[in-house]
């Protein structure tokens, strides 16, 4: 019998990744997501439902005959009424909606190092639903990325657009804070190889170079052609200016939480690396695209 498997996000970036893999085994893959049915992407394979957090039966409904859940919702800021808390209830209503439907295995994309006690919600969040997860009794694999990189990419690619479009590029403090970044489709396999085991695990999902954030800038410059000099400023400097270069492209380019999260070094594991896929091998074969764009969130959530 084929093998049906729900992801979160089928139509967005990592999730589009996963449901590829899934899809080339020959499973069959529907999608919760808040975007409409996009037939022109997986040739219309790919059934698509609302989340409809606010109908756990409907969900459950939903999710019923489905062996292994891939979830990547979550968001990435504070945005009117979509808050890291509201995120935190929908993944528990998620979580509770797998286990009534009865799904096999709950693969849920978490970020590197969160802890309970965090002073950043993104990552608060994070580690109170890993808790929730192994406490609800579903076969679980927790993957823990960092920077996730590909051609959908928001993080790299706006440095890259940055620094195309900008004399100077400004790092909040000294920019000797390391990431570890993961390539979409080594996170995809990852996911699907995790989803196919039975035993309970924890992965980070880590790629083989860790940067300085300094170091990832000037890669980004140097792949790109970019003559933007490099300019070291107080964290609350770059975040107004990124407030300013905002205004114009009608997006939050960065958050005040996104800055901590950096500059604490969170963005790397202690771990053997998970992914194999090297970001500078990646950025030097997609120097001609990298940057050439703005990828703006609120675009992608919001309709802004
Ligand atoms: N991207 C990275 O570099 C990175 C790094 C570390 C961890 N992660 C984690 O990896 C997972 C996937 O990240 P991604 O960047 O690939 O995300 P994404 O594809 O942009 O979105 C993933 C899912 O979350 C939903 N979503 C995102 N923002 C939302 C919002 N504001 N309101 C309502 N729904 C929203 C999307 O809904 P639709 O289906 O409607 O689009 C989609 O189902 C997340 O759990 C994230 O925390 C990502």
């Amino acid at each position: 019998m084929t093998t049906r498997s729900a992801v979160t996000g089928a139509f967005s970036y990592t999730g589009k990744y996963i449901t590829r893999l899934l899809l080339e085994q020959g499973q069959h893959v529907i999608t919760l997501t808040s975007r409409k049915n996009d037939q022109n992407l997986f040739n219309g394979q790919v059934q698509a439902y609302p989340f409809q957090f606010d109908n756990p039966k409907a969900l459950a409904e939903t999710l019923h005959g489905v062996d292994t859940l891939y979830n990547t919702y979550w968001v990435r800021f504070d945005h009117h009424q979509t808050t890291f808390g509201s995120a935190v209830e929908n993944t528990r209503t998620l979580i509770r909606a797998a286990k009534n439907a009865g799904v096999r295995r709950f693969v849920h994309v978490s970020i590197t190092n969160p802890t309970p006690d965090s002073n950043l919600p993104y990552f608060s969040g994070k580690a109170q639903l890993e808790g929730d997860l192994k406490a609800s009794g579903l076969s679980y694999a927790i993957l823990r990325p960092t920077v996730i990189f590909g051609d959908e990419d928001i993080l790299i690619n706006n440095i890259a657009y940055l620094l195309r479009r900008f004399p100077l590029f400004a790092i909040p403090g000294k920019g000797d804070y390391q990431l570890q970044p993961i390539f979409a489709e080594d996170m995809a396999q990852l996911a699907v190889d995790a989803g196919q085991r039975k035993e309970n695990l924890t992965w980070d999902a880590v790629g083989p170079e860790i940067y300085t954030f300094s170091e990832l800038v000037q890669l980004t410059r140097s792949v790109v052609g970019s003559r933007a000099g490099l300019i070291n400023l107080p964290p609350s400097l770059v975040l107004t200016l990124s407030r300013m270069i905002g205004f114009f492209v009608e997006d939050v380019v960065l958050t005040e939480e996104e800055i901590l999260g950096l500059m604490a070094n969170l963005l790397i594991s202690a771990e053997v690396p998970t992914g194999h896929t090297s970001l500078r091998d990646w950025l030097h074969a997609n120097a001609n695209q990298v940057g050439r764009r703005y990828a703006s969130e609120l675009k992608r959530h919001y309709n802004a």
